[in-house]
């Protein structure tokens, strides 16, 4: 499939990950079908990606006149319906094996047959999701980071049955949105997640541990390793529940004891306290600026 023919595109799901698909793709010129199990979850993600626009126009990075444009492409939707219409999907949805399995069952007799199938997911096999459809040389991985409109990097990741064609699509239409991209081998997480949580999840195993608090940890690897975040922020910012499927996605997948999630981390999952989306995780947001909570 040439460039080109990727005019609309239909984004499953949308949370963090999916509003900011959106966002990119609309602000690029394409037509968006953003998606979610409710219409209030959608109206909710529109709303959220209005403030990042305006947010980006008042800083000067994008016109005002395209902010009226971008937000005008974006349809939104609670069911699949429309997604014949559609040259790609984007799956965002939460990271669970079952539900993008469900997700794609409903979803592949609705597509036209030359739609490409892409997958945000953080850790889970291409060439397994892609089985789960009824084309996997047209699937693919595109992971994005977040947030996506800041962040220049996506991870482009071929399943065993993934076509040149699709990748060379996939290519052209991340070109499209100013993204550099990374190639990664369908191994658990890829490279960036494959290295990045096994560090959260010992930063969490350090607090565990007792070794030093929330605010010494993130002070230490702040302006000890001079990173911009400290490791249970950006915890937090990833989402606890997300981070807690990576490393349990490492953990089988590599079958390596090196990985295994700390278990504070399930604990906080457990409490519900998934982070900034939740407005508590290692630190809480509910007040004026984020108390730690340990
Ligand atoms: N959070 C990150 O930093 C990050 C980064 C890269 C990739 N990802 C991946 O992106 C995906 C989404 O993560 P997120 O952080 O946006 O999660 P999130 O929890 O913010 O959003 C997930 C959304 O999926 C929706 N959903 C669940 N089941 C659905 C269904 N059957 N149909 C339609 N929508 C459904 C939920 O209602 C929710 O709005 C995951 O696969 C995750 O691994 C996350």
């Amino acid at each position: 499939m040439a460039d080109q023919e990727i005019k609309t595109v239909g984004v499953i799901g949308a949370g963090q990950m999916g509003n900011g698909i959106a966002h990119v793709c609309a602000l690029a010129g394409m037509d968006v079908i953003l998606e979610d199990v409710s219409m209030e979850r959608a109206k909710a993600a529109l709303k959220l990606i209005e403030t990042h626009m305006r947010r980006q126009a008042e800083k000067g990075k994008i016109a005002e006149h395209e902010v009226e444009a971008a937000l005008k492409r974006i349809t939104l939707a609670d069911n699949l319906d429309d997604f014949d219409k559609v040259d790609l999907v984007i799956e965002a949805a939460t990271e669970k094996e079952e539900i993008k399995r469900e997700i794609f069952k409903e979803l592949c007799p609705k597509l036209s047959e030359k739609a490409l199938i892409a997958t945000n997911t953080s850790s889970i096999s291409i060439t397994r999701l892609a089985a789960a459809t009824d084309r996997p040389e047209k699937f693919i991985g595109l992971h994005f980071m977040n947030p996506v409109p800041l962040m220049q990097l996506v991870e482009v990741i071929r399943g065993i049955a993934t076509s040149e064609e699709t990748f060379k699509a996939i290519r052209k239409f991340t070109e499209r949105l100013g993204k550099t991209t990374a190639n990664a081998e369908d191994f658990p997480a890829f490279i960036v997640n494959r290295i990045l949580l096994p560090m959260i999840n010992e930063a969490v195993y350090t607090l565990y541990e007792g070794v030093g608090s929330v605010e010494a940890i993130d002070t230490a690897m702040r302006l000890g390793a001079n990173h911009p975040m400290g490791p249970l922020q950006l915890a937090d910012f990833i989402g606890l529940d997300t981070c807690l499927s990576i490393m349990q996605v490492l953990y089988e997948g590599l079958a390596d004891s090196k990985y295994r999630p700390c278990p504070l981390l399930v604990k906080y999952v457990e409490a519900g306290w998934l982070g900034q989306k939740t407005q508590r995780g290692f630190y809480d947001y509910r007040g004026e600026a984020p108390v730690p909570t340990r």
